[in-house]
């Protein structure tokens, strides 16, 4: 009985509505300012002419004119994907009318802004024009996207209409898994592997082009990519780059590039209305499925995309969303379909599949399919409100990812996926007051968000000595670079002076983020390096568990045979470690309910970081059956992750002093066995805040690991104590470095 309750306990969560609305609460109350504040960017107010949903709450009604509406839709929807062949597909993409032109436009600019709508044709036609026109010839055509997923499947639906096959003309490259070749020349990859290209080859001298893909999603590493490309175009006059986006942001970036030109692929959209809901929602999940079913039950064809935060709201509207379905008598069919990035890509690839006559889609997605996906013969949207972001949060001094309130320019951009194939509909789970008034204009970038620890470890091993410095299209705020400045001096990346130790540059090599780095590093000089390897790798791959419909319960109790009852992180190698002893066998997996593909994927990553460890010469070493070690280890990374046992199954964080629980997914949660202290990978806030992959420790390691963090007769103090400490800490390293930069400046002087 223990082991159900255990198992289901994070479906649970979500599936308890008073949990949902709890939750959701709390979410809006980080709307508006709230990231503004943190980062000191003031909302500004735009007046917008919507309209309101008349009926209230999600009771939507629909006139006479949509039905019109309706029946063009159908005619448009079939006309456009059912009977054409690829080569008409590709012609009847907006950007087709205008490719000479374009074409003419990169060959007289080195730098060239384009904008285009979100369909018409800008991720998939670009580089097979440059292609066409001969840059391949002497060398790759390189596209960058913010996403893995869309790198992907662009890259398959590319060669597909190319007519090779993957790999070959048209290729991929994400971390862990480059899928090219020698006669590779359309390589599509996300933007951190360019960046780390970058290291190796500074000049990027295997492209001829540079396609910055996405670039309004403005992650931190296109940002990052934004600053080293300025240089590199101005040193190869070969090099012609491109920069697209969807309709914001284009003169910013025409501006940073010099004044460079814009380009703008003349649009076909359909309009598109938009209701509000009247009433507060309370339930997102609950109101979006109440949605989909209404428009699902009325007659006009059109396929629905719902746009969700995160995985595990994907899951439930889905679960939900079918379940209401089979209780409706006569109710006719409908496909349901989830998108989220951790989904197996066989998944993925099922929205973009043709339904058979007659089946409606429902595609339930993250914000993925908001610019980086199209799905044709979306009619009806409806917009959650909520994505996911990673942002840093001062409370715990670090980022977590956090459910928020999307920006406005994020909710025109998901109404607008209604409008493309013909008029639509969309409809926002929230009060047009809400939009008005609290959602911000336009999302902050990652870049002042989030920890720069990973960018600042690139940067220094590219030479940028001085990051405040480096030219950033919008800097980071000065807090975020210090922060992380100091988080790389206490792994110890950095010294006294912030430039790089030997242990940073090592780090440096590593596809990881710096505490996955440090751990592997140290647990060479630990003995236990052959497990931290596994574990990492395990670490670096989607969930690998799974639990099919209707077997649940027999997939948690063998779920729960692999349990280290002290640790999640010695759950992943003990699985691992049982896999091997099987010979590496699909049919263990299957039988053990582990998805095959993802171990298999583990396997590679661990080769591939194997093969980086024998580069570096460092020793692969095993310690046997000793786990302490490993926790000690673990510990040795994650000490600043920490967290102590103030109830029962109540933590606290170390530093702050912030409540922390485990999650229920963890192989600690609800075992009897509730450690004094505990470290963990990741901190999620979803309904509460979640510990994510923990690992029991001893306090007397915490303190011998992190002695500027925690003194074991600094335990008792109160959470402002350890607060203030933390913060001398702080400004102590960053008086320190500026004593070092000018020390190097005064020297640079007399020279
Ligand atoms: O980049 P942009 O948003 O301008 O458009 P795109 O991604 O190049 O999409 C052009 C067309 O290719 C759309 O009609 C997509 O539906 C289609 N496409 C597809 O069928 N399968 C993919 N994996 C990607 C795009
Ligand atoms: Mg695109």
């Amino acid at each position: 009985a223990m082991v159900a309750r255990k198992g289901s306990a994070l479906v649970r969560v979500y599936r308890e509505q008073k949990e949902r609305k709890r939750a959701q609460k709390k979410h809006w109350e980080l709307a508006g300012t709230a990231i503004g504040n943190i980062m000191g960017i003031e909302k500004k107010d735009e007046k917008k002419d919507e309209k309101v949903n008349p009926e209230g709450d999600t009771d939507y009604k629909t006139g006479q004119k949509f039905a019109d509406h309706m029946r063009d839709n159908q005619a448009a929807s079939s006309e456009f994907a059912k009977k054409k062949t690829i080569k008409e597909q590709r012609q009847y993409l907006p950007v087709f009318a205008v490719r000479q032109e374009l074409l003419n436009v990169i060959r007289e600019n080195s730098v060239v802004i384009i904008v285009g709508e979100t369909g018409s044709g800008k991720t998939t036609q670009l580089t097979q024009y440059l292609h066409e026109d001969g840059y391949s010839t002497y060398g790759m055509i390189g596209c960058t996207q913010p996403r893995r997923v869309a790198a992907m499947s662009v890259a398959k639906r590319v060669s597909d209409e190319i007519g090779s096959s993957l790999g070959e003309t048209v290729g991929y490259a994400i971390r862990f898994e480059d899928c090219t070749s020698e006669n590779t020349v359309i390589k599509y990859m996300t933007d951190g592997i360019l960046l780390r290209e970058s290291l190796r080859d500074s000049d990027l001298d295997s492209y001829s082009a540079i396609i910055m893909d996405e670039a309004h999603e403005r992650s931190l590493n296109t940002d990052v990519l934004f600053g080293l490309l300025r240089e590199v175009v101005a040193r190869r006059q070969d090099l012609k780059l491109i920069v697209t986006s969807a309709t914001m942001d284009a003169s910013k970036f025409a501006m940073f590039f010099g004044n460079v030109p814009t380009y703008t692929i003349p649009g076909r959209t359909f309009p598109v209305e938009t209701f509000f809901s009247k009433n507060l929602v309370e339930d997102y999940v609950d109101a979006s499925v109440k949605q989909a079913l209404q428009i699902h039950l009325q007659s006009s064809p059109g396929d629905i995309l719902v746009f969700m935060p995160g995985q595990e709201d994907i899951e439930v509207t889905c679960e939900v969303l079918a379940e209401r379905l089979g209780e409706i008598d006569n109710a006719p069919q409908l496909a349901i379909l989830p998108i989220y990035s951790q989904l197996p890509s066989d998944l993925q690839a099922k929205i973009f599949q043709r339904s058979p006559d007659g089946l409606r889609k429902c595609v339930v997605a993250t914000n993925i399919a908001e610019t980086s996906l199209t799905v044709d013969g979306i009619m009806f949207v409806i917009d959650s409100g909520f994505c996911k972001l990673k942002v840093y949060n001062p409370r715990i001094g670090m980022d977590a990812l956090q459910i928020y309130p999307i920006s406005q320019a994020n909710a025109n951009q998901r109404s607008g996926r209604a409008g493309r194939t013909g008029p639509g509909q969309c409809y926002r789970l929230y009060t047009e007051r809400q939009f008005k008034d609290e959602l911000l204009v336009t999302t902050v970038p990652e870049i002042q968000r989030t920890n720069l620890a990973n960018t600042v470890l690139l940067l220094k091993s590219l030479g940028v000595q001085d990051l405040l410095q480096f030219h950033f299209m919008d800097p980071p705020p000065q807090d975020n670079i210090l922060n992380s400045l100091y988080q790389l001096w206490i792994l110890g990346a950095l010294d006294h002076t912030g430039t790089l130790t030997p242990l940073g540059r090592q780090m440096a090599e590593f596809p990881l983020d710096p505490p996955q780095c440090q751990m592997l590093i140290v647990s060479t000089e630990m003995g236990c390096c052959a497990e931290i390897l596994i574990i990492v790798s395990m670490l670096s791959v989607p969930s690998i568990f799974y639990r099919p419909k209707g077997r649940e319960e027999e997939a948690d109790s063998v779920r729960e045979k692999f349990q280290v009852p002290e640790s999640d992180h010695l759950t992943f190698l003990n699985v691992y470690n049982q896999w091997k002893q099987n010979n590496y066998s699909a049919n263990w997996c299957n039988e053990h309910f582990i998805h095959v593909k993802a171990m298999r994927k583990v396997r590679e990553v661990r080769q591939q970081l194997k093969d980086i460890l024998e580069q570096q010469k460092m020793a692969m070493v095993s310690c046997g059956t000793d786990w302490d070690i490993i926790r000690k280890c673990i510990c040795s990374a994650y000490f600043h992750q920490a967290a102590r046992l103030k109830g029962i199954g109540e933590y606290v964080h170390c530093r702050t002093g912030m409540p922390c629980h485990l999650h229920p997914t963890s192989a600690l949660f609800g075992m009897g066995f509730t450690p004094d202290y505990v470290v963990y990978h990741e901190l999620v806030m979803t309904a509460k805040e979640y510990m994510q992959c923990v690992t029991a420790v001893d306090g007397q390691w915490l303190a011998e690991l992190g002695p500027m963090f925690f003194s074991l007769k600094e335990t008792g103090k109160s959470g402002s104590a350890k607060r203030r400490q933390a913060q001398v800490h702080l400004q102590e390293m960053e008086a320190q470095m500026r004593a070092a930069q000018q020390e190097i400046q005064m020297r640079q002087d007399e020279e």
